[in-house]
């Protein structure tokens, strides 16, 4: 079972500013949640019970949230509005939370050699991107779906990928692979963010990650690829070439919340489904 999950949370958000000025963007709700409340009770769902989050400078709000407030706690206790705390409540109560801090920002595969201090060497762990929300309705969660592949392939990492837009490729990792069972495939190569012309296929990949322990020398010897960043999809490209990369086309909705755009859909989409 995958029991930490790490959560890069250390970005500006600067497609949100001003709104990112003083609130990280994992902080920002859709409807009533954060978007980062969301992943965690992901998280949960999947079976992990120690949060691990990699935060930077202005991020102190992460923490608080996670935490009890007591004040809040004695405002609200006995009066109609203490169900509201329900989810934060049961959250806190069933899972730790430890922090380390991203100096500087050098990309998402940097973030997670971050985290490392957080998760050791032991197990395998998930990655969630908190602005990519996944909503399954009412099906297993795409972090679920994942755990379950994990556990037939104990020596593979796993990436979620969904079809997209061949002219959007852009903005994904891309992965080729061959199908080795319905919507399971054997990675064989990846790219990050490639042109649509030189995209291996329309398959992107996105926010979850369930990672072997190896991806951490894997980054350590992973140069700053695309952006001038180290990435994470390089970094699992090494362990692709050695068998060890599975793609899987979840299933479930998910939604960009990293542009507007993607974040005005989920909270139409959130509210409808109230
Ligand atoms: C990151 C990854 C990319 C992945 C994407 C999913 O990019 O580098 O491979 O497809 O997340 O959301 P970012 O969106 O952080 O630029």
């Amino acid at each position: 079972m995958i029991k930490k999950c790490l959560f890069p949370a250390a970005g500006y958000g600067t497609r949100f500013l001003p709104a990112t000025k003083a609130i990280p963007k994992e902080m920002l709700p859709v409807l009533t949640k954060p978007l980062l409340q969301y992943g965690v009770e992901e998280a949960l769902s999947a079976g992990c019970d120690t949060m691990a989050i990699v935060t930077g400078r202005g991020k102190r709000a992460i923490e608080d949230h996670f935490d009890i407030s007591y004040e809040l706690e004695h405002q609200i206790k006995g009066t109609s509005k203490e169900h509201y705390l329900n989810e934060i409540r049961a959250i806190i109560n069933n899972c730790t939370f430890s922090y380390t801090r991203q100096i500087e920002m050098k990309g998402l595969g940097h973030a997670i050699l971050t985290g490392e201090t957080l998760i050791g060497h032991e197990d395998s762990f998930a990655v969630i991107l908190a602005d990519d929300l996944c909503d399954n309705n009412e099906g297993e969660t795409v972090l679920r779906q994942m755990a379950h592949i994990h556990k037939r392939f104990p020596d593979c990492c796993v990436v979620a990928i969904e079809e997209i837009d061949k002219s959007e490729t852009n903005k994904y990792g891309v992965i080729a692979g061959e199908l080795i069972e319905d919507n399971l495939y054997k990675v064989t190569d990846m790219v990050e963010k490639p042109a649509p012309i030189d995209a291996p296929s329309n398959l992107a990949i996105i926010g979850r990650y369930i990672l072997v322990p190896e991806i951490f020398d894997a980054i350590r010897d992973t140069k700053p690829g695309r952006g001038g960043e180290i990435q994470i999809t390089d970094a699992l490209l090494k362990l692709a070439l050695k068998g060890k990369v599975l793609a899987y086309k979840f299933s479930g909705k998910r939604f960009d919340c990293g542009s507007v755009d993607g974040f005005v859909e989920a909270t139409n989409y959130f509210y409808k489904s109230l």
